[in-house]
């Protein structure tokens, strides 16, 4: 018995349907594995980052700083920062005072670890202080406020001196927490 025209039409939707729904579910499979990595092409700078190891930046020469010790703020500018597609030169990064105690070089960074604004060295008084807040600071860079806002001292960063001349392993610091971990 063959179908009549109208039987005919729901048939062919039904063939069509499943013939389309098979190559829908066909070219999601193919490319399936092209797009779970698009991340890693359009992105390569995310894989390696963790373990880059932070450059020693120059930052001047140590008959520059006051052998008694007074602060004395640099900016820092990086010789070279490299992405996954440019190298950068001369990128001012922030800023530090360093603090001289013989062939030795103490390096506090600028930014306050509360919330990040600039840190003043007092003269007068011989000690750091934050104006956003009111943090203050010794020379060593600790808190010496009780109710100080900042929940940790001035962050430190590594330095050496070859030659004559300081070198700084500039570094910043998530704020306002009471450990120090790099950014
Ligand atoms: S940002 Fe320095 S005390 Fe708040």
């Amino acid at each position: 018995m063959s179908d009549s025209p109208n039987n005919e039409e729901p048939k062919k939707d039904r063939r069509k349907f499943i013939v389309t729904s098979t190559i829908a579910a066909s070219t999601a499979c193919a490319l399936f594995p092209l797009a779970s990595g698009i991340p890693s092409v359009l992105d390569p700078a995310t894989k390696d980052s963790d373990n880059a190891e932070v450059p020693w930046t120059k930052v001047t020469n140590l008959a520059t700083l006051p052998e008694d010790g007074t602060p004395t703020k640099f900016e820092v500018i990086l010789e070279r920062v490299k992405d996954a597609w440019t190298t950068y030169t001369n990128i001012p990064a922030g800023a530090v005072y360093l603090a001289r105690n013989g062939d030795k070089v103490t390096a506090y960074n600028l930014k306050c670890p509360h919330l990040g604004c600039a840190i003043d060295y007092r003269k007068n008084s011989n000690d750091y202080f934050c104006p956003c807040h009111n943090s203050t600071f010794g020379l060593d860079g600790s808190v010496t406020t009780d109710n100080s806002p900042s929940p940790r001292g001035m962050d430190t960063m590594d330095t050496k001196v070859e030659d004559g001349v300081v070198w700084i392993r500039f570094q910043q610091f998530v704020p306002n927490i009471a450990e120090k971990v790099p950014v």
